[in-house]
């Protein structure tokens, strides 16, 4: 159900019924393949796909499809056979300028809604409080707020589900730590973002001292009994590793808040019942003591069934139970049509067995997607994880804070006043961080490059933030507001003409983007729609004198779309547009 603007969809509509006038109802529904082309706008393959089964030569198919198409007085293009049975097509002009006009006079630039609406639970960010928030987490509260921000604009409900590392067996440590150092000290340096460090030395300890050792496993049981005195304690580490991570948000401008946050301590109360409930349905055993699920069709390198387990034979619960507990949470309790997983790719079979556990046993109806959005890993320029010279996890806000001064460094030297220097700083800083994690898709190994994000040039948060300023200072020195820039679109120039064409396809992008949480799609277009802009500004003047009145008015129009598009995408992306640079 993508938008009706969409020149691809309209002419494969189009097509489609021309297929079935001329060669009978049942072609109507066939695909009639059309692709961009470069020697005309699009090119249909249909005739040569058609040619066997109809028994024709591909040229005759393709004449016939051609002389309908012509006779079809609502088709918004000319149309021509060529080579061994290709269908150029180039839309009308008059049809482009009219799409282009409405786009504009639409506030949503023509985006639609997704119909019917779903609810859409995402899972993103996840932190763990035991440990440093690091830069794999970075890329999955990048991505998944991305998905979030597109998926609600298309009007989906979505839940946002921060599933932080909050509860198990280090916090037994990591209290009694706690207790050592000094409330006071010990949370202001959990607030500083110094978790990792805290998390060593409670861990050097434990390894160290029998006492300490003792002491901690006390505590992981009156931890787990929920006794009053350990649950403040507990409280009083989260809600300062809480605090840090909202640090990271606020620097990022990330969605999510604390009314998100649904940890694994959340599902505490409910693992229990979990696994009964999974045992009584016959889909968990005793294996060695522990009990497993054995999803179908997942066997280790012995071949043996592989399990997932759920109840360790000690009795304790594990990541795995947490996650089967909150499938169906999420599923029954929520609603949702549709769970994204943002998540590392390094956890792919663990969400694939979950996954295939939870059909097995009702709790994932068919009727539910639910998507593991594999972030991949995030390595240094050497191609190895990513570290500090030293070899040490970086700390997320002091990489940020870095991002933020060299991008002051890069705007040095343009002449603004200390506070607009500091704001644009910020903004491109974040931008190039978030959009360098956005713009290259998901799953791939991913390196973390200061020097690349930063350029001003190339598909880079910084070059799309240049441009979108760029276009906002037309409008300035022209003294015109972009709300005004009503005009009517004429198309003179070959420029005009494609860069009309190019702001169509908006809605389609960010559908398949969100339909396929794949963001880096919403990125290659909007840098191919400033690439356009960019020969359309260098071909068509815009405020020099010597332009036309109506010529102005329609070009005014279309840097008004532009505009609109590439804040509004650049918005959908969550990376910020200085309203200068
Ligand atoms: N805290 C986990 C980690 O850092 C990610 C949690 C992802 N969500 C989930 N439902 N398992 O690896």
């Amino acid at each position: 159900p993508w938008t009706m603007t969409d020149p691809q969809l309209v002419l494969t509509e189009r097509v489609q019924r021309a297929l079935g006038a001329a060669f009978g109802a049942e072609y109507s529904d066939a695909d009639p393949l059309i692709r961009p082309s470069q020697f005309a706008d699009y090119q249909a393959n249909v005739a040569m796909s058609l040619s066997k089964r109809l028994r024709r030569a591909p040229r005759e198919v393709a004449q016939e499809i051609a002389d309908r198409l012509s006779a079809d007085s609502a088709f918004p293009a000319t149309v021509e056979v060529s080579g061994p049975g290709f269908l150029n097509i180039t839309l009308d002009d008059s049809w482009i300028a009219g799409r282009a006009a409405e786009s504009l006079a639409d506030p949503r630039s023509g985006v639609g809604h997704t119909t019917p609406p779903q609810t859409v639970v995402i899972d993103y960010s996840a932190p763990n409080a035991s440990k440093e928030m690091h830069v794999g987490h970075l890329r999955t509260t990048i991505v998944g707020d991305a998905l979030a921000r597109m998926l609600e604009h298309l009007g989906n409900r979505v839940i946002r589900q921060n599933h932080i590392g909050d509860w198990g067996t280090p916090f037994g440590m990591l209290i009694e730590h706690l207790l050592d150092i000094g409330e006071q000290a010990a949370l202001a340096r959990l607030e500083a973002g110094e978790s990792s460090e805290y998390y060593k030395e409670a861990r050097a300890k434990f390894d160290s001292d029998p006492e300490f050792k003792q002491r901690s496993r006390r505590r992981v049981a009156t931890l787990q009994a929920e006794d009053p005195e350990t649950m403040r304690l507990w409280h009083l580490f989260m809600d300062a590793t809480i605090r840090y991570f909202d640090k990271v948000y606020a620097m990022l401008g990330v969605t999510l808040t604390d009314e998100d946050i649904a940890g694994e301590s959340m599902y505490n109360p409910m693992l229990a019942r979990t696994c009964d409930d999974l045992e009584a349905a016959g889909a968990a055993v005793v294996s060695e003591g522990a009990l497993c699920v054995f999803p179908p069709g997942f066997t280790g390198s012995d071949d043996k069934p592989l399990p997932l387990m759920i109840r360790k034979s000690d009795g304790g619960y594990g990541y795995a139970t947490t996650d089967m507990a909150a499938v169906r949470y999420r599923v029954n309790d929520l609603k949702a049509d549709r769970i994204l997983y943002v998540v590392g790719a390094d956890q792919a079979l663990h969400f694939r067995m979950i996954f295939a556990a939870a059909r097995m046993v009702g709790w994932l109806p068919d009727t539910v997607s639910a998507e593991h959005v594999q972030i991949g890993m995030m390595l240094g320029t050497d191609g190895r994880r990513f570290r500090t010279r030293s070899g040490e996890t970086v700390k997320l806000t002091d990489l940020l804070d870095e991002a933020v001064d060299r991008a002051r460094a890069a705007i040095a030297d343009r002449g603004y006043d200390e506070a607009t220097q500091g704001e644009i700083a910020h903004a491109v800083g974040m931008g190039a961080v978030k959009y360098a994690d956005l713009s290259v898709s998901h799953d791939t190994e991913y390196v973390f490059d200061f020097d690349r994000m930063l350029a001003f040039s190339g598909n880079t948060g910084p070059y799309m933030q240049y441009a979108t300023a760029r276009i906002r200072s037309i409008f300035r020195k022209g003294g015109i507001d972009p709300a005004t820039a009503t005009g009517t679109i004429t198309l003179g120039n070959p420029a005009e003409r494609a860069l009309a064409l190019q702001l169509l396809g908006f809605g389609a992008v960010v559908e398949q983007a969100a339909a396929l949480a794949e963001p880096h799609r919403l990125c290659a277009y909007l840098f191919e729609t400033a690439s356009a802009f960019t020969t359309f500004y260098e071909n068509c003047p815009v405020l020099k004198a010597d332009v036309d009145e109506a010529v102005r008015a329609s070009r005014l129009a279309l840097c008004a779309l532009t505009l609109r598009v590439l804040e509004t995408g650049l918005d959908l992306l969550g990376v910020p547009v200085p309203e200068r640079m």
